[in-house]
């Protein structure tokens, strides 16, 4: 099966689904220039991810491990979400039950508009204080060392779970309870080796949900999943929903177009948007609503009002910002 004949597969399965739900992980935001965890971006001053992200480290020396996670948020700070976080946040809106379950601690989920959301590993821009527990968001960059509750004036740590800690039971019932009652399942950029989240795509085939991996390499999943797509998650997530999406008069009027179609994004007030073809065709409610995470007020990389876009023959949307870039 080629590429394109697997996302037609997702495509007609999600057309015909009730339920999706979608376990995402560091690869989602690759693309958009957030280092993974796997391979050479995990080397931090010669340490391993695994020597820093426990609750040993930190008791060992709590300032070494503040000094990573600065670092780390130093990176994510600066990055905006991409046109698979995008295409995600839309997608809560078309089904009648939807839920993502991430792996990410950067926030770029929230950040493009998701709601219906289990960040099971925490997140980055929280603290949590060592002697009351209190949670708080904490956006400092640097955070200075040592940070200290704003309650009690003791040590904070992040907001993460680190390895060898449970996940927070709500969030894991949750998440395992979408995991076995969709029917479709996407697995997009985790390398699926971190436990437990590994254990929510076997839970979902084994309650009968076809479950697709999108993945730029091959992971333990490729060959235990009904379809595995293999390529970045910024070009097939939004594909997926774009040609879902893309009615036959959008489609025939980016093919009559050419090469790139320059189709005109009209924003709504209520933050929704059309596509409107130069052909004069109204191709409505089709992949600018893809983009509708992008366009809340307010955030980073929102579309202006009745902004021009360029749109490929396939529906790929191939905007001339850095922000947007496909592919
Ligand atoms: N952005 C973040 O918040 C972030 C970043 C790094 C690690 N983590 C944490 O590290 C743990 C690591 O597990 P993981 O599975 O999430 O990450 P991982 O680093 O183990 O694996 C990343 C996966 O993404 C794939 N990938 C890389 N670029 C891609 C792209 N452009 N499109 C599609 N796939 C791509 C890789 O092939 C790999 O399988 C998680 O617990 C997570 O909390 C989070
Ligand atoms: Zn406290």
């Amino acid at each position: 099966m080629t590429r394109e004949d697997g996302i037609d597969e997702v495509r007609a399965r999600l057309s015909n689904a009730r339920a999706v739900t979608v376990l995402t992980g560091a690869g989602i935001s690759a693309d958009s220039g957030v280092p993974t965890f796997r391979g050479a971006d995990g080397l931090w001053r010669n340490f391993r991810v695994e020597e820093l992200a426990t609750p040993e480290a930190f008791a060992r020396d709590s300032r070494l491990v503040w000094e990573w996670y600065n670092w780390r948020r130093e990176i994510i700070a600066a990055k905006l979400p991409n046109p698979a976080h995008a295409a995600l946040a839309d997608m809560e809106r078309r089904f009648d039950r939807f839920w993502l379950i991430t792996q990410n601690v950067d926030g770029l989920h929230r950040q493009a508009g998701s709601t219906k959301l289990s960040e099971i590993h925490g997140d980055i821009w929280k603290v949590r204080c060592t002697a009351c527990g209190r949670v708080e968001e904490n956006r400092e960059v640097p955070i200075p060392i040592p940070p200290a509750c704003s309650a009690c004036g003791k040590l904070v740590r992040p907001h993460i779970v680190w390895f060898g800690e449970s996940l927070d039971p709500v969030e894991f019932g949750r998440s395992q309870e979408a995991a076995q009652s969709c029917d479709v399942m996407l697995i997009i950029g985790t390398s699926g080796v971190v436990y437990p989240a590994a254990m929510f795509a076997p839970f979902a085939q084994t309650a009968g949900a076809f479950v697709v991996e999108i993945n730029r390499d091959p992971t333990p999943y490729t060959e235990i999943v009904a379809l595995s797509l293999q390529g970045r998650a910024s070009e097939i997530v939004p594909q997926q929903l774009l040609k879902l999406r893309l009615g036959e008069r959008g489609r025939d009027a980016a093919q009559r177009g050419g090469a790139r179609t320059e189709l005109r994004v009209a924003a709504e007030d209520d933050g929704d948007a059309v596509i409107v073809g130069d052909s004069g065709d109204p191709a409505q409610d089709v992949l600018a609503s893809t983009l509708a995470g992008m366009q809340r007020p307010g955030a980073p990389g929102a579309l202006a009002k009745s902004e021009r876009i360029l749109v490929a023959p396939d529906g790929l949307v191939c905007d001339p910002r850095p922000a947007l870039r496909l592919g």
